[in-house]
């Protein structure tokens, strides 16, 4: 099963270039599924629904969220009718929505948890053992098992990759919005990156105008922060080709860019 796995899509830059590159990537890559973090994806932060349903009429299967899930109060009773989205599945049992689920391509099913890390984040249950008592149930039903594994630090995201390997087909690292080089299959056969990237503008502070950034900074003030707009924008993700024992056998980093994003139709919503 072949997988195009999608960084964190940032606002409209970022679902701009999305729906502008996957037709060349689905002739480069022909996935059988593409999954995308989603949890920056209205202007910025968390998500709304008719921004999932402009990532599903793409040709999105699956949507992965992370630490912004909920910074958009109307998603709250929204999560129930995304049912190819799933937030991260280490959050106390109450909350809303799904941080698990199966789906099928092409007669095959394969599974996809999301969780966060603990980190330099705020607490909160611990993925290892959430991954663990998932990934053991999961396995009954499909070898092919795909985590985002949505965290800060290097390290977690290295040692869940380690913990899982040959559990899982892959462990896809995002939140950073930084890409990291590191793609590679671990020795029984799990995919690795420590973070996948973002789409959004080249020329911000992880997606974000840089002189907001910049000033909260000096300043340690409140400031507003909105995705950039302007200049050349980013494609960030991983293509992962998975057998049917649930073992990846390739791997490769995408990483392309768009000479300057005015180029290219603007999403509407
Ligand atoms: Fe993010
Ligand atoms: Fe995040």
């Amino acid at each position: 099963m072949k997988i195009l796995f999608i960084g964190d899509i940032i606002g409209r830059p970022g679902r701009s270039i999305v729906r502008s590159l996957l037709p060349k990537l689905k002739e480069e890559f022909s996935p059988d599924v593409i999954i995308a973090n989603g949890e920056n994806s209205a202007a910025g932060i968390g998500i709304t629904k008719k921004v999932y349903d402009e990532l599903m009429d793409m040709g999105i299967d699956v949507i992965t969220m992370g630490n912004h899930v909920w910074d958009r109060r109307e998603f709250l009773p929204d999560i129930s009718s995304c049912p190819n989205l799933v937030r991260p599945a280490n959050y106390p049992e109450a909350v809303p929505g799904k941080g698990f689920d199966t789906f099928t391509s092409k007669g095959i099913k394969y599974g996809v948890i999301n969780l966060v890390g603990r980190i330099f984040m705020p607490g909160i249950n611990d993925p290892f053992d959430t991954a663990n008592s998932i990934v053991q149930k999961m396995r009954s039903e499909t070898q092919v098992i795909i985590i985002d594994f949505h965290a800060e630090a290097t390290s977690e995201k290295n040692a869940l990759g380690w913990y899982l390997d040959g559990k899982v087909s892959a462990l896809i690292g995002t939140h950073t919005h930084i890409q990291t080089a590191d793609e590679r299959i671990l020795p029984k056969g799990t995919a690795y990156i420590t973070d996948a990237g973002m789409v959004g503008a080249l020329d911000s502070v992880i997606g974000v105008q840089k002189e907001q950034i910049i000033k909260r900074f000096l300043t340690s003030m409140p400031e507003r922060f909105e995705p950039e707009d302007k200049g050349p924008g980013v494609f960030n993700g991983l293509f992962i080709d998975i057998d049917d024992s649930g073992k990846t056998k390739n791997v490769k980093r995408i990483y392309k860019i768009v000479k300057d994003m005015r180029d290219i139709k603007q999403s509407e919503t």
